[in-house]
């Protein structure tokens, strides 16, 4: 089968297709036929070596994977041949033909263990490649939203990077508080985008300076929260955009990483940092899986932003890095 592996951290070009044999079927394994492998920022990441855990070489990429089972292992009852589901695959390698999920923790290539991997049966009449959109950024989102910040309604609320996977998704569940959402954006389609999503002003950083258009459209009162995968100078700016015993929810740094100072501001506020790790086996975890089940029923379903081959996976990692996609960005075989 085909997969894209990565032998040297580094730029997109060294994400490589290769042919290699499907992964064996284990006991407790579940094979699934890729229609579409999601990515996220951290794929990224890693594929530079800047993620927070050291990339393990040869190294296989993607953790997300929608797609049909094709045969499953001895001990699996839950799922059976033709089932279709989306998984969560922490060990990654999702960027292939085929993807072997696991239903029990196992020992990855290096010696690491890995927790069971996260899989989630589609119902009939969702989509498959719209589930990707969801599968891990809705429900990071709903941890952050409801089960880290415990947005309440009708709050006022910040979102850095509005229009990405993460961003889009955050809006979309402040849209269903009623949440007064600004915003931040740097193009006038990803304000188009996210006025579609419910935010109540766009503001494009490339053209205004966010903090004095924060407290203008705020009359100076501020936001009880921003929801921050942005980083960089942002860090030390937030402080003051926010109400008094406001937020800053810092879960990325796209823009980089600068020490953050307490010391800059005189106001009563809080930073929250954010690692879905620590969520995946508390009842938050759970309220945002039943969240996301829920949100399929409903359907109308956000499609992916871009869809791209697998075979173009390094173009791929180019535009998200460039900021050419707006919302998820699927790879399909
Ligand atoms: N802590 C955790 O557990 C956790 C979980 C999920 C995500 N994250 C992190 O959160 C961050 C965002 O993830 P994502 O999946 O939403 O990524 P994404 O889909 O690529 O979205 C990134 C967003 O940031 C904007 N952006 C990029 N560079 C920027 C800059 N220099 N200044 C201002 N805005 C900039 C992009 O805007 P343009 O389109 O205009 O470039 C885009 O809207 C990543 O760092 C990711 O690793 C962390």
């Amino acid at each position: 089968m085909r997969a894209i592996r990565l032998d040297e951290t580094g730029p997109p070009e060294n994400l490589k297709l290769v042919e290699i044999d499907e992964p064996a079927l284990t006991e407790d394994g579940v094979l699934i036929r890729t229609a579409f492998a999601g990515t996220i920022y951290a794929d990224a990441e890693a594929r530079r070596g800047t993620y927070y855990k050291q990339t393990k070489l040869p190294w296989f990429p993607g953790r997300e994977v929608t797609g049909a089972v094709e045969k499953v292992g001895s001990a699996v009852t839950q799922y059976a041949p033709g089932d279709r589901v989306s998984a969560l695959v922490f060990g990654a390698g999702c960027y292939a033909d085929k993807v072997l999920a696991r239903t029990a923790s196992h020992e990855a290539q290096g010696g690491a263990r890995m927790p069971p991997s996260d899989i989630i049966r589609l119902p009939d009449a969702t989509d498959a490649a719209a589930s990707l959109v969801y599968l891990i950024n809705y429900r990071l989102a709903h941890l952050l939203v409801h089960g880290w910040a415990r947005v309440q309604p009708e709050a006022r609320i910040v979102v850095h990077g509005a229009s990405g996977g993460m961003g889009s998704m955050i809006l979309e569940l402040a849209n269903e508080l009623g949440c007064e959402a600004i915003a931040l954006v740097r193009t006038s389609d990803e304000a188009e985008f996210c006025r579609q999503l419910g935010a109540a002003h766009c503001i494009d950083t490339t053209q205004t300076d966010y903090v004095e258009a924060v407290n203008e459209l705020t009359d100076g009162a501020g936001v009880s929260f921003s929801f921050n995968g942005v980083g960089g100078d942002t860090i030390n700016r937030d402080p003051r955009i926010l109400a008094a015993f406001g937020e800053i929810h810092l879960y990325g740094y796209v823009a980089g990483k600068i020490p953050f100072d307490p010391f800059a501001n005189d106001g009563s506020i809080a930073l929250k940092t954010f690692n879905a790790d620590d969520f995946f086996r508390t009842p938050m975890f759970a309220a945002a899986n039943d969240a996301m089940l829920a949100r399929f029923e409903r359907g109308n379903l956000l499609p992916p932003g871009r869809i791209m081959p697998l075979a173009q996976a390094a173009e791929a990692h180019r535009a998200m890095e460039a900021g050419e996609i707006r919302g998820k960005l699927l790879l399909e075989p």
